[in-house]
């Protein structure tokens, strides 16, 4: 398959690359400086260019508190961007994959939200995220919307994909107690979408490691236990005495309805799936 991957030097993009290159798959990986995806004219005469089977769209503003401040830049990326692309691969013919986050949920559901749950973002990046979810679907039938949530991988720089490090060097580190979701390893997410790009069957899915999911808190001693840090290192706080200027909501955990009916296997069990990220 001809893939096209977009936002290639992120965390989840570096993740589809490594997984497609090693099936076989002829890859495009477009870095921002390559493909802006809030160019409508640039991603129509790269995608005219190319001609791929496939569009997996990994690009977006993900700096969530950024956004707050930064409304017109994340509204331009996360909803703007997802309609330029979803329209080119319209005309091209093309499958495409987007991904969209948990953060679309308020949190106020403790259990796990799934399709059937009406999306009502608390914070801007939310907002624009739903955006790019409903321009997605609206301009292109065919698009398909991944959830996904907490995720950490190889090279990610965020919270969980570096907490082990931070550990490592005897760091202390504030983990929320009060928080919960689902952890999703990205290189167990690469492989889903990919599979979504070849079913080819439109819809909202989905995607996290399964499990209960966890609190951040839960996160970093199941890290601390997995190699023998000192767990004394972490320090359990509020998410409200973190004084972030994006609300996050507190339990956005996420279950799928169709992905089984579809013929897709659960991915593995976050906790084995950190595991195998920590060796
Ligand atoms: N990380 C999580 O926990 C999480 C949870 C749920 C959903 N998601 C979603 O998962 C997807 C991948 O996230 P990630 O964690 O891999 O994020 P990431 O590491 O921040 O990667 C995002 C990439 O998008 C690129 N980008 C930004 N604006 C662009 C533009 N206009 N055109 C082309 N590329 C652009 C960035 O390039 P620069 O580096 O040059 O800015 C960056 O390489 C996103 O849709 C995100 O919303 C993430």
């Amino acid at each position: 398959m001809k893939v096209l991957i977009t936002g290639a030097n992120g965390m989840v993009a570096r993740a589809v690359i490594k997984h497609c290159r090693s099936i076989g798959d002829q890859t495009i990986a477009l870095m921002r400086r390559e493909l802006d995806i809030a160019d409508a004219k640039q991603v129509e005469e790269i995608f005219r260019r190319e001609l791929p089977d496939a569009v997996i769209n990994c690009a977006a503003y993900t700096d969530v508190d950024g956004a707050e401040s930064n409304r017109e830049a994340s509204f331009q990326v996360n909803a703007v961007g997802v309609e330029n692309l979803a329209l080119a691969s319209k005309k091209i013919d093309a499958a495409f994959v987007t991904i969209s986050t948990d953060y679309v949920f308020d949190g106020l559901n403790a259990g796990f939200y799934t399709q059937k749950d009406t999306p009502n973002p608390i914070s801007f990046y939310g907002e624009s995220k739903l955006e790019g979810e409903i321009r997605a679907r609206n301009v292109y039938a065919r698009s398909i919307v991944v959830r996904s949530s907490w995720i950490y991988g190889e090279d990610g720089t965020n919270f969980l994909s570096v907490m082990h490090q931070l550990l490592a060097a005897g760091k202390t580190i504030k983990a929320i107690s009060d928080a919960y979701g689902t952890p999703t390893n990205a290189g167990d997410l690469a492989v889903r979408l990919r599979e979504l790009a070849e079913l080819d069957l439109p819809a909202v899915y989905h995607v996290t490691n399964a499990g209960d999911g966890t609190s951040y808190e839960g996160f970093a001693r199941k890290v601390a236990e997995l190699k023998n840090f000192n767990p004394n290192l972490i320090q359990s706080v509020s998410g409200t005495d973190l004084q972030r200027p994006a609300p996050r909501p507190v339990s956005s955990k996420l279950a799928c309805l169709i992905s089984e009916k579809f013929g897709l296997a659960s991915l593995p069990n976050w906790e084995e799936s950190l595991a195998g990220f920590l060796k």
